[in-house]
């Protein structure tokens, strides 16, 4: 079935030439189209333009296409989020109360809680249930506009349940209609077990998870967590040099607690991202500028710890690339709402609308090496858009922070959700 979506009122984030990515001062451009046209066809965007030059053959109705009415809506490529941990059991709402009470995340992590707190509940849950719990948040995040998600594994922290992870995220690559992207994370926490050996677990990391990872092919990329009371530079480079080996890039933690190196560990081994950078100064913007490292500002996470915000300004007015994802996690990013992030990047971070759309979409599918065929409104491309309600603007998306503008998810030319209010206005 070709989809053909007339009368738009804003066709968002179009490209004549796919780009990799976008930099400094271009990121507070969107290029767009009004009262715009778009045909897919075979899953793909094959076309697109004004109203007034719609082909002659597509001004009737056809067999084999379906037409959708978009006055008033606007057309926006699907989010790409490409930082995301949300495979994980069960939830951690208890520390949330701690943390109000006062207790930092640190403090809680050093007690045995957080991250190796998820480690606990996942041990405990069958890969069937696991899958069923992660497929909520899929089925979630894909009525919220996202329609490209990369998930890190890092709950397992022993191999049985690394693995176990990652087999989970390969049966929702198979099963779900996003386009998914595997990281593997064994070094995302300390074990319990190997309290004052770290480097035993490193050496476990190294020997024996990411030989078994690679020989099922159950990760694209490798992450570690770089940073104050995780794991240091020397363990970082270690283990990104082992997944190397095995043709796993980087993508990594850095800087969300110190100024600890991970950024620079990052750029030498080529990471396709650097994520959180909430610690970074001018050493940090210097060692990225030049780069094809994306830095990706987590400023969910920031927002729910309160952490003190990455400075994107100062990379964007720097000529880097920022790109933005949710960290949707159960510890210090409990939601994938890629348009509130949005709002969290205009209001906390201080980025234009413009810089925050750029962000989630065509950077964020560079920084998972998707921008070749996500991200953006370009012929070829998977066709992977939503299609808001009635709304004045694009800038109206990060605007209204509060409210669902989503109407039509569509994914690989498919119709994913219609909603039944689609004839109500919002403004
Ligand atoms: O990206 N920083 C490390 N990992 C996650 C948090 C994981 C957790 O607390 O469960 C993050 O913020
Ligand atoms: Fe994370």
């Amino acid at each position: 079935m070709r989809l053909l979506i007339r009368n738009i009122k804003q066709l968002v984030q179009v490209e004549e030439k796919a780009r990799r990515l976008v930099s400094g001062k271009d990121m507070s451009v969107i290029p767009l189209i009004s009262d715009a046209y778009l045909l897919t066809g075979s899953g793909r965007i094959m076309d697109f333009g004004r109203m007034e030059d719609l082909p002659e053959e597509l001004k009737y109705s056809q067999k084999g296409i379906k037409i959708i009415d978009a006055s008033g809506r606007i057309v926006f490529p699907s989010f790409c989020d490409s930082h995301t941990h949300l495979v994980y059991a069960g939830s951690r709402e208890a520390e949330f109360a701690d943390r109000i009470k006062g207790l930092s995340y640190e403090e809680i992590a050093a007690r045995g809680g957080g991250i190796l707190n998820s480690a606990r509940l996942l041990h405990k849950t069958s890969e069937d249930d696991l899958y069923r719990q992660s497929m909520v948040r899929i089925n979630e995040i894909i009525e919220l506009g996202t329609g490209a998600v990369e998930i890190k594994s890092g709950y397992g922290l022993n191999t049985e349940d690394e693995l176990k992870m990652l087999r989970v995220m390969r049966r929702i690559k198979e099963e779900s209609p996003l386009e998914i992207r595997s990281t593997f994370l064994g070094a995302h926490a300390l074990p319990a077990e190997y309290k004052n050996r770290r480097e035993e677990y490193v050496d476990l990391v190294i020997n024996e998870m990411i030989p078994l990872v690679a020989s099922e092919n159950l990760a694209d990329y490798i992450d570690v967590f770089c940073d104050k009371g995780f794991f240091t530079v020397e363990d970082t480079e270690r283990i990104l040099m082992a997944g190397l080996k095995y043709g796993l890039l980087p993508k990594i933690h850095a800087n969300e607690l110190a100024f600890s190196g991970g950024v620079q560990a990052g750029v030498k081994y080529g990471a396709l991202s650097v994520d959180h950078l909430e610690r970074t100064g001018e050493a940090e913007i210097a060692c990225l500028t030049g780069t094809d490292t994306v830095p990706t500002l987590l400023p969910g996470s920031a927002f729910f710890l309160g952490l003190p915000d990455p400075p994107a300004r100062k990379m964007i007015k720097a000529g880097l690339p920022v790109a933005m994802a949710s960290d949707y996690n159960p510890g210090s990013s409990p939601s994938g709402n890629m348009k509130m992030l949005m709002s969290l990047g205009c209001i906390r971070l201080k980025m234009l609308p413009e810089e925050a759309l750029n962000a989630v979409t065509i950077n964020s599918a560079c920084a998972m090496g998707l921008s070749g065929t996500h991200g953006s409104v370009c012929r070829g491309k998977v066709a992977n858009l939503f299609i808001t309600k009635e709304i004045p603007s694009y800038q109206f998306l990060p605007y209204a922070f509060g409210t669902d503008l989503i109407e039509t998810v569509i994914l690989k030319g498919e119709i994913i959700k219609t909603l039944s209010l689609s004839k109500q206005m919002v403004n």
